[in-house]
C-alpha cells in the first residue's frame, strides 16, 4: 500500500515546475501583517496570576472575543488546554499593544489568506499573482516576496511589483501566539497540558474587518490573465461592522467587486477558503451570499464544524464529539448537499479528503495530484518553519505519508459503505467514483516537530488547486 502512495508521492518533483505554465491567480482580500511569538506555559500562568485571573476565570465560557487583557489569556488557555487553533478578535489597539509586550513581539511574516497565498503561488512559479490589500504601509510591502510576477496596484491603478508599492496606511497586526504540544501549563489547581501544538491569534486589524477594498483590484484584475480567484477574509467580518453598518453590506460589495472581475472571464474558478469565524451571524452570511457564487471550497474540520453548526447543529456535536474521518465524512457530504458547491476540500490531522461534482473541470486524478503537491509542500512548510525555502520544496521527498492518514481513510471507507476489495482499492488510490460525485482522500505527510503551523491551510488549499491546474495542463 505504501508503495503506491509513495509512487504517487514520487510525481511531486515532475510536476512542480509546471507551475510556471499558470498564467495567473487573483489572491483576496485579507493580507495583513502576523507577528508569530512562541509562548511557553509558565508564561501564560504568571500573565494570569498578574492580571489576578484565577482557575475559574480562565475556564469561564465567555464570549469569543477580545476587550480587556483577561480576554487573551482567556482565550489562549482555552486553544493550549484544547490543542486547537481560533482567532478572537481584539476591540481596541491599547490591547493589542498590551499583548506585544506581555508575551514579545515576535517576528513579524506576511499574515492573511491573501498575503500568504500570494507569497506562496508567486514563489512557485505562477506567472502572474494579483494580491489584493486593505492596508499597504512599508512594513506590509516589505513582507511581499521579491518577484516581478506578485503584484498590486498602485494608487493611480497601474500594477507593480507589490513589494514596490507603499501606501500611507496604518499597519493591521495579529498577534498569532503559538504552543507545543507536551507543554504544561502551571495553573493554581493543577497543571495542564497542551495535547497538540497549535495557536491562538489575536486580531487587531479594523481595516479588514470591515473587508475594506481596493477600488483600483477590479481595472487591475482585467490586465492579467486569472485561472483562478482564491478568496478569503470573511472569518474577520462582524455584524454589525466597526461603524455601525450591517455586515451584509460589506459581503455584497465584495461580491460585486468579484462579479466585475469575472464578468469578462466566465470560466475563472472560484474558491473560498473558510476560516476561523466567529460571528455565527456572518457564517451564515457566508453560506447563504458567498458560497452560491463560488466553484470550490477549503476548510479544516474546525471550519466545518462552524459551517455545520448553522446548517445542522446536531451533526456540527458529533462531528465535535469524533472529529475523525467517518464522521467528518458525513460532515463533508451535508456541507456539499446542502451548498451545492461543486468542490469542497477538507483538511484534518494526517489526511485530506476532496468531494467534486462529476461535472467538475478536472478529473479525480488531477485532484489527487493536486492534494499530494500540497502535501508535500505543506510538510515542507511545517518542518522548515516557510514555503520560500529550497529546503521546504523538497523536505518530503522519500518520505512515506503517516499511518494516521491511513487509519483515517479507513474510517473514511467504512463511511462510504465500501468494504473488501473495493475498501482496498480506496485505501491504495484514495479514489472513489461516483455517479453525481467523486470522492478523492490521500493520507499525508506528518511532520514530528513542526517549526510553524500558521498558515497551513492556505498553503493546503491553494496547492491544491493550482497543483491540480498544473496536472490538468500536464495531461492528467
Ligand atoms: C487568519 C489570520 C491571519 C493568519 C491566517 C493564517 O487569516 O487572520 O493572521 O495569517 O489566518 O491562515
Amino acid at each position: 500500500m505504501a508503495t503506491t502512495w509513495r509512487e504517487l508521492y514520487g510525481q511531486v518533483p515532475a510536476l512542480l515546475p509546471r507551475i510556471r505554465e499558470v498564467r495567473g491567480v487573483l489572491s483576496a482580500f485579507n493580507t495583513n501583517i502576523d507577528a508569530v511569538v512562541k509562548v511557553r506555559g509558565d508564561r501564560i500562568a504568571a500573565i494570569a496570576r498578574d492580571l489576578g485571573l484565577d482557575p475559574a476565570a480562565l475556564r469561564a465560557e465567555g464570549p469569543r472575543r477580545i476587550e480587556e487583557p483577561g480576554d487573551v489569556v482567556r482565550g489562549l488557555v482555552r486553544c493550549f488546554t484544547g490543542g486547537i487553533a481560533e482567532e478572537w478578535i481584539v476591540q481596541g489597539e491599547e490591547v493589542s499593544r498590551w499583548a506585544g509586550e506581555a508575551f514579545g513581539e515576535g517576528r513579524l511574516q506576511m499574515g492573511g489568506q491573501a498575503g500568504i497565498v500570494a507569497n506562496a503561488l508567486a514563489y512557485l512559479g505562477v506567472e502572474q499573482v494579483l494580491v489584493h490589500c486593505a492596508s499597504l504601509p512599508a512594513i506590509q510591502a516589505g513582507l511581499f516576496q521579491d518577484l516581478p510576477g506578485l503584484l498590486a496596484p498602485r494608487a493611480d491603478g497601474t500594477l507593480a511589483p507589490a513589494r514596490t508599492v507603499v501606501r500611507d496606511d496604518p499597519p493591521m497586526v495579529h498577534r498569532i501566539l503559538e504552543f507545543d504540544r507536551g507543554d504544561v501549563l502551571p495553573l493554581p489547581d493543577g497543571p495542564r497540558n497542551c495535547p497538540k501544538s497549535n495557536r491562538f491569534i489575536a486580531t487587531f486589524d479594523p481595516w479588514n474587518l470591515q473587508m475594506r477594498l481596493d477600488p483600483h483590484l477590479v481595472s487591475a484584475a482585467a490586465a492579467i490573465p486569472l485561472e483562478l480567484a482564491f478568496l478569503s477574509g470573511y472569518h474577520l467580518i462582524q455584524d454589525p461592522l466597526p461603524d455601525g453598518r450591517p455586515a451584509r453590506e460589506a459581503i455584497e460589495a465584495s461580491l460585486r467587486v468579484l462579479e466585475a472581475i469575472r464578468r469578462p472571464r466566465p470560466d475563472l474558478l472560484v474558491h473560498l477558503e473558510a476560516a476561523s469565524t466567529q460571528d455565527r451571524q456572518v457564517r451564515r452570511l457566508v453560506l447563504e451570499e458567498v458560497v452560491p457564487q463560488v466553484h470550490s471550497l477549503g476548510l479544516n474540520e474546525r471550519e466545518l464544524i462552524d459551517l455545520l453548526e448553522v446548517l445542522d447543529p446536531d451533526l456540527a456535536r458529533r462531528c465535535e464529539g469524533d472529529p475523525h474521518g467517518g464522521t467528518l465524512w458525513e460532515g463533508l457530504r451535508t456541507l456539499q448537499q446542502r451548498t451545492q458547491v461543486p468542490r469542497v476540500q477538507l483538511h484534518f490531522f494526517g489526511c485530506y479528503v476532496t468531494v467534486q461534482d462529476r461535472s467538475f473541470p478536472w478529473s479525480p486524478e488531477a485532484t489527487r495530484l493536486g492534494m499530494i503537491v500540497a502535501a508535500a509542500l505543506a510538510a515542507g512548510k511545517a518542518a522548515c518553519g516557510a514555503l520560500e525555502t529550497p529546503e521546504a520544496r523538497t523536505w518530503a521527498q522519500g518520505r512515506d505519508p503517516g499511518e494516521v492518514g491511513l487509519q483515517e481513510m479507513a474510517s473514511l471507507a467504512r463511511a462510504l459503505g465500501l468494504s473488501g476489495a473495493a475498501a482496498t482499492t480506496f485505501l491504495e488510490t484514495g479514489i472513489l467514483r461516483g455517479p453525481d460525485r467523486d470522492v478523492v482522500a490521500i493520507p499525508t505527510v506528518l511532520v514530528e516537530r513542526p517549526v510553524s503551523l500558521v498558515g497551513m491551510g492556505d498553503t493546503i488549499s491553494s496547492l491544491s488547486l493550482v497543483g491540480a491546474l498544473a496536472a490538468r495542463k500536464a495531461g492528467a
